[in-house]
Parts: C-alpha cells; sequence; structure tokens
C-alpha cells in the first residue's frame, strides 16, 4: 500500500460542536494534522478582535480548518458515485480543504495591513517551502504540495475542485457562517447544510443545486448576508480592530525612528522591516502579541502605552458614523482641532470603512469577478440562482459600505473644555449621535 492510499487501522474523530464529529481515515491527514505548522492554527483565533463584542468568539482556526475538511469530506462521499466527478482527486481536495488558511497570522486583518503583508502567500510559502508539511505531501507523491497550492490559489485546471474550496457555496464559507454563529451565540448564520449537501451535484467544471433545494440555499445567502453586519462588522469589533492596528502603527513608527525599547520587541524586527522569513512568520501567534501589548503598557512614549491599556483592558474608541462623500472637510477641520488640542490624529481620529457584497451574478472582467450559483432545473437545464429566487434577486449584486470615525472621546472629556474642544464635540456630535461602546 502507498502512503498515498494508506488508511489508519481505525477511523480516528475529533468532537466538533458544529459538525458533532470530524472523521480522519486517511494516514496523509492525520499526519498532516500533526505537524507544528497545522498545530500553530490552535493559537490564532478565527474571529480575531470579535471576542470583545460577543465574548464567546474564542474558537481558533484550527476549529474551522478541521471543520473545512469535514464538510469537504462529507460532499465527496455524496459525489463518489456521481458521473463527473473524478474520484483521483479526492485526497487533493481534503488536503486544500484542510490547509486553506495555514498563513493567517495572529489579527490577520490590522497585522496585514500595517506590515503588508498577505496571509494567502504565506500559505502558498508554507506549503512549498522547507516544512513539515511540505514533506509529508511531497511523500504523497512528487508535485503533490504545488497541486495543493494550486487549488487554494484557484489556479488549479480543474475547476471543479477549487469550487469546494472557494466559491459562492463552498464548503470554508459553509463552515465560518455555522461555526461563528455559534462560538458568537448569534441567532444568524444557521441553514439547512445537511440538505444544502443533498442537493449538490456535480456538472463538469461546477457544483450546481438541484433546484428543489433552492430555499436552502436562499437561507444560506440570507445567513451570510446578516452575519456580515451583525457580527463581522460589528462597530464595537471594528473599534477594536482600529486600536489594534494603531499599535502595531505606531510601535513600528517608534522603531523606524529610533525609539529605545525598554525591552526589544525581537519577534516584530522582521516585520517592521517588512520581510519576515517564513520561519520568523511562524513564530509570531497570538501569545506573542499579547506578550508585548503587555510589556509596552510600561513603554515611556505615551500613545503606544495608552493604545495598549485600552486594548487589554477593552477601553475602545467610540464612533459617530460619516459619510465620506459629504463630510470629508469636516474630517479636515477635526484633524486640525486634535492638533491643536494636542491629541495626535493619526492614532486618534479614525475612518473606517467596510463593505459586502452579499451575492453577485456573473460579471465578466468585473473588479469582484465571481462565478455565480445554478439551479438545475427539473429538464437538466442550468438556471442561475437570482433569475429563480425573489428573495436573492432582491440582494444580488448590491455592495454595501459603511463608514465611521472613531475617537476617544475620553481623552476629549479630560480635557479643559476650552473653545476648540467644543468645537472639536460640535463637530462630532453634527455628525449624529456618539455611539458609546460599552
Ligand atoms: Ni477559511
Amino acid at each position: 500500500m502507498t502512503y498515498k492510499n494508506e488508511k489508519l487501522n481505525e477511523v480516528k474523530v475529533f468532537k466538533d460542536p458544529v459538525h458533532r464529529y470530524v472523521h480522519v481515515r486517511d494516514r496523509v491527514i492525520w499526519d498532516l494534522i500533526a505537524t507544528p505548522e497545522f498545530q500553530r492554527l490552535r493559537r490564532i483565533k478565527q474571529l480575531g478582535t470579535s471576542n470583545m463584542t460577543f465574548h464567546g468568539a474564542e474558537h481558533s482556526r484550527f476549529n474551522h480548518s478541521l471543520g473545512v475538511y469535514e464538510i469537504v469530506r462529507r460532499i465527496i462521499n455524496k459525489f463518489q458515485d456521481k458521473p463527473h466527478w473524478n474520484n483521483a482527486e479526492r485526497l487533493l481536495c481534503l488536503c486544500a480543504a484542510l490547509l486553506h488558511d495555514l498563513g493567517h497570522g495572529p489579527f490577520s486583518h490590522s497585522f496585514e495591513k500595517v506590515f503588508k503583508l498577505d496571509h494567502e502567500q504565506f500559505t502558498q510559502k508554507i506549503i512549498l517551502g522547507d516544512t513539515s508539511v511540505n514533506q509529508i505531501l511531497e511523500k504523497v507523491e512528487p508535485g503533490f504540495s504545488q497541486k495543493v497550492a494550486d487549488v487554494i490559489g484557484k489556479t488549479y485546471a480543474d475547476q471543479l475542485v477549487v469550487s469546494l474550496i472557494s466559491s459562492q457555496i463552498d464548503a470554508d464559507r459553509m463552515d465560518y457562517l455555522q461555526r461563528d454563529a455559534y462560538y458568537t451565540g448569534v441567532s444568524y448564520g444557521h441553514f439547512d447544510m445537511e440538505r444544502i449537501l443533498r442537493v449538490m451535484r456535480p456538472i463538469d467544471d461546477q457544483v450546481v443545486i438541484k433546484s428543489t433545494g433552492m430555499h436552502a440555499v436562499e437561507d444560506y445567502i440570507m445567513s451570510r448576508y446578516q452575519m456580515y453586519w451583525q457580527v463581522y462588522f460589528h462597530p464595537v469589533t471594528r473599534s477594536a480592530e482600529v486600536v489594534l492596528s494603531k499599535i502595531f502603527q505606531r510601535a513600528k513608527y517608534l522603531y523606524e525612528n529610533d525609539y529605545l525599547f525598554k525591552l526589544e520587541p525581537t519577534h516584530f524586527i522582521s516585520f517592521f522591516n517588512e520581510q519576515p522569513s517564513l520561519d520568523e512568520y511562524l513564530k509570531l501567534d497570538e501569545a506573542i502579541v499579547f506578550y508585548y501589548f503587555q510589556l509596552w503598557q510600561e513603554e515611556n512614549d505615551d500613545i503606544l502605552r495608552d493604545l495598549c491599556e485600552r486594548f487589554m483592558n477593552r477601553r475602545l474608541f467610540q464612533y459617530v458614523d460619516f459619510n465620506p462623500n459629504q463630510q470629508m472637510q469636516q474630517v479636515m477641520k477635526l484633524t486640525k482641532l486634535f492638533h491643536e488640542v494636542g491629541i495626535n490624529p493619526d492614532y486618534y481620529l479614525v475612518v473606517d470603512s467596510s463593505s459586502d457584497l452579499p451575492y453577485d451574478f456573473y460579471r465578466p472582467g468585473e473588479e469582484e469577478e465571481r462565478l455565480p450559483i445554478h439551479l438545475q432545473m427539473p429538464n437538466k437545464e442550468l438556471k442561475e440562482l437570482s433569475r429563480h429566487s425573489d428573495i436573492v434577486e432582491a440582494i444580488s449584486g448590491k455592495k454595501r459600505t459603511d463608514h465611521k470615525l472613531y475617537f476617544p472621546e475620553d481623552f476629549l472629556n479630560e480635557l479643559p473644555q476650552s473653545d476648540k474642544v467644543k468645537e472639536i464635540k460640535e463637530i462630532l456630535y453634527g455628525q449624529g449621535e456618539v455611539e458609546y461602546v460599552d
């Protein structure tokens, strides 16, 4: 028996609160889970700062990755006897599902923005570089690691394989919506995945949905829409995200300006220089980040110290709604006034924008080109989902964007209430009601 086909003596199971059990029978999958690179995902939270809003949201990327693997495993089990499905791709699909988020770092969004990194690139580097994961994949067959990287990078020739991991209805999304709903405790995000799996069909290079399953898919799309606005873009989570980015920005600025840290931030140096090696990247998990935040609360730099105290003790920024088309002038005015009253607007006056496109039909060549979901009608004809579902049609192609202006209201209240401070408050509160983060 070759390594590629080797089965464990008995099925190993992981207890999972969302899918009940995750089943592993392939030796390759079992070995991949045991690598240091995959175990590292236990130390990276799936939702970054969401636990500041929903305290249950402490689940890791490890949980999610196992979940995506399990969904793909179940889909393939159902596909096995269907035409159009090539079972030789089975192990490739399972490996790509398991490893699709391998390159995520701590607090990915803020971290990547400040240090100009891309977790997808690191996923590729871990799979192709000098790592335990790479050794296992190459043992399957020479060149197998490249195939896995291509599936995750969406460039693999068989697009049916790619679409299981990334499309508008894929295993990644089906897992994170349910998992994030479970751990945050919200009542959105639930849908009948069992039903969707039963009505999925492989046809040529895509997965289509038997038309009788349309309502289950509508439910899934609505779940996604609601989870984005109720959980992922929650304004309090974004406030924590803003404070976090500003900590990284300040630390980097201080390093670049030869500030003498009380303890040299060894783990961060290569990130400040924007060229971490694979080794350095893999070493930085959330525990290390928190270790430095703890230390930086004792730093001499007022801004770094204050921002770390805020993040560690959840004293976040307040916010008002903001319309960039009409209110840019006011932000410029506020920037000037903040300087004048001694608050540094680079760190304490922050515009944050979030946008989402819940579902889109096919628009070739456009910036956010996406492949649509197709229904298979009783006469075997394929029909794009929004042409058949009124509910999906209502939100199709509609991008919604939300802008907010974040600032520490406590700073403004602590200052002597001069005319300038009053003017700042007038401008801010003129934007609408200030929202308290509590
Ligand atoms: Ni994922």
